[in-house]
């Protein structure tokens, strides 16, 4: 749990999972910068937040925009990333330039908002870079993503060694039940998804709650660096 007034920048926090942690993290007592990629309504989000929490834009696959971003943020004591734009393809009627896109965002993206917020990121912090499990259970349509979460655990191993005395860890959530992109699944998925669950040992998907308590963790054990942590109730066996 952060600590009272340390900042927690969360890139990808206008919704879904980053937008949970932002309300653990201001819950805590820490000052929370949100982002999104329009700047007014990120802004509103984080109103909702209360006065501890500052949103503004960035766009991943643009690095002036999170230059621009960081440029603004003094100091950084927790950086989460958590941004997706999710592009579905397959080998099969692969859409190059999509994928591209896709790829600027979840990898040199998250590399290039690490190597800005560098600088400020206090030697007791941490980083969290969200991968997900279809790089190892692939879903259909999930030939992106699965290469996309996969570059995450290459870019958390380096960054490890690059970034100390900086923490940096992965969370790779399963299928999250509660998170508009899987209750708003289209039919295939849908199904997927809901066989997944049965699969589960406890018959389960984690929960939002639970990658909160995950992310948590990573920040707060100074024990735990350089690690991929599964938060899949027990999917990647089933
Ligand atoms: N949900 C799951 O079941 C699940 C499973 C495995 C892994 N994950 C991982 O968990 C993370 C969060 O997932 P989620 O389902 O909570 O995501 P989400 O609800 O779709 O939220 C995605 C966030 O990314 C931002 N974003 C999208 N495209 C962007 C871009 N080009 N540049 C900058 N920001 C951008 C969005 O901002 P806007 O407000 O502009 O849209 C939003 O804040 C992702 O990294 C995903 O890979 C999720």
């Amino acid at each position: 749990m952060p600590h009272p007034d340390e900042h927690v920048v969360i890139i990808g926090g206008s919704r879904g999972l980053g937008f949970e942690i932002a309300k653990a993290s201001v819950a805590a007592g820490a000052r929370v910068t949100i982002t999104g990629r329009d700047h007014a309504a990120t802004q509103a989000r984080a109103k909702e937040l209360g006065d501890s929490a500052t949103g503004a834009g960035c766009e991943l696959t643009d690095p002036d925009s999170i230059a621009a971003l960081f440029a603004g943020i003094e100091r950084v004591d927790h950086l989460v990333l958590a941004a997706l734009d999710r592009d579905h393809n397959t080998i099969a009627e692969f859409r190059a330039r999509d994928c591209a896109t896709t790829m600027m965002m979840k990898t040199v993206g998250y590399a290039t908002a690490v190597a800005e917020a560098a600088p400020k990121l206090d030697p007791d912090g941490s980083v969290v870079l969200f991968s997900g499990l279809s790089m190892l259970r692939p879903v259909p349509g999930s030939t992106t993503i699965s290469m996309a979460n996969a570059a995450i655990i290459g870019l958390v191993n380096t960054l490890t060694v690059e970034l100390a005395p900086v923490r940096v860890n992965a969370v790779t959530p399963g299928i999250v039940g509660g998170t508009e992109a899987v209750d708003q699944a289209d039919p295939v998925r849908a199904e997927w998804y809901e066989a997944m669950r049965r699969r589960t040992p406890a018959k389960r998907l984690p929960s939002p709650d639970d990658i909160v308590a995950a992310v948590t963790l990573l920040q707060d054990c100074r024990g735990i660096n350089g690690t991929n942590l599964l938060v899949d109730a027990g999917m990647h066996l089933a």
